[in-house]
């Protein structure tokens, strides 16, 4: 059953010494590693000091358990507590991201490689869901635009497309027809090499648990959830804009950019506020920021464009 909320606050399930150290931290500047912040704790068995950013928001991130029981993860069934009940008959070792198409340095990497050469960190993002719901996570990953840096894409790549493992022995949801599989997202080269953008391998800093994208998802805090792509294989450089499983399935409804704009309103819904999980379904909704907050960071890749036509 999908929790929603109001046993406990998120104070309660946040070990506290962790957020003290954290703010710490952020006085005394970005880049410094947080001092064993899960010390004595049954958390942070992966990433037990991770260095923290200054792309984190200073929100109080969601608990473990609303961030790990409230998911869209369609391969393991619609409803958002089928992702926690079924996603543990996905087998995360081994698992290798190949990345292809229009670049000198193609490859195919473990994700074990990919923790060791690009340094992790942790992200505390907004995820904003086009649904009107919203959280904050504490991702632990690295800048997607490293790795498209050392793939060196040439001077025809414009979009970069991402896929999701096809398995439908394990994942549930992909013996439906549901949605045409593999899952797939997009990103224009500019989107995806701006610094917010990421490849998270875990959160809390755990690895990734399986509900939430493991081994390795894309996290876009400035886009709707669905563009953050889950469990991925594939990254590919091309010239045109690549399909997208949710514009594939409604064009109306889902646009390529799909930027989080609280002035244009899904077809069926006003994107203007949203529900915050896990401070009950009668709370009061909070106003949805232009590009979840972070404007400044990215309001420069759409200057001149059209939001309204380009959502
Ligand atoms: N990725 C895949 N492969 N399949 C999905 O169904 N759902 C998306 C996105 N990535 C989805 C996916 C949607 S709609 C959202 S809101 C986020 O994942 C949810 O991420 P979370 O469960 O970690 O909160």
């Amino acid at each position: 059953m999908v929790k929603f909320n109001s046993e406990y606050t998120h104070a309660d399930v946040t070990p506290k010494s962790y957020w003290l150290n954290r703010r710490k931290l952020m006085m005394g500047g970005a880049g410094a590693v947080l001092a064993s912040p899960f010390a004595g704790s049954v958390l942070g068995k992966a990433f037990p000091s991770p260095i923290a950013s200054p792309y984190s928001t200073d929100q109080e991130p969601h608990s473990f358990e609303d961030i790990t029981t409230y998911n869209n993860f369609y391969e393991f069934g619609t409803r958002k507590g089928d992702p926690a009940k079924h996603a543990h008959n996905l087998t995360t070792e081994p698992w290798s991201v190949k990345i292809d198409g229009l670049c000198d340095n193609p490859g195919e990497y473990s994700v074990h490689e990919l923790i060791e050469k690009y340094s992790v960190e942790e992200r505390i993002y907004r995820l904003r869901c086009v649904e009107a719901w919203s959280m904050v996570v504490p991702w632990i990953g690295f800048e997607l635009g490293k790795l498209i840096e050392d793939s060196l894409p040439d001077s025809k790549a414009k979009f970069v497309a991402f896929e999701t493992l096809v398995r439908p022995e394990e994942m549930v949801g992909q013996r439906s027809g549901f949605l045409d599989w593999p899952y797939r997202e997009g990103l224009r080269l500019d989107e995806a090499m701006n610094p917010l953008t990421i490849l998270s391998v875990g959160l809390y800093g755990e690895l990734m648990p399986n509900q939430n994208g493991a081994p390795i998802r894309l996290v876009v805090p400035w886009k709707y959830g669905f563009k953050s792509i889950k469990s991925i294989v594939k990254i590919t450089f091309t010239e045109e804009m690549p399909p997208t499983t949710w514009n594939d399935q409604n064009s109306r409804e889902y646009g390529f950019y799909s930027n989080v704009n609280p002035n244009v309103s899904h077809p069926r819904w006003s994107q203007a506020a949203e529900r915050v999980i896990g401070t009950g379904l009668f709370a009061k909704k909070i106003p949805t920021l232009m590009f979840n907050g972070y404007e400044e960071h990215v309001a420069h890749l759409y200057e001149g464009m059209d939001l309204a036509e380009n959502y």
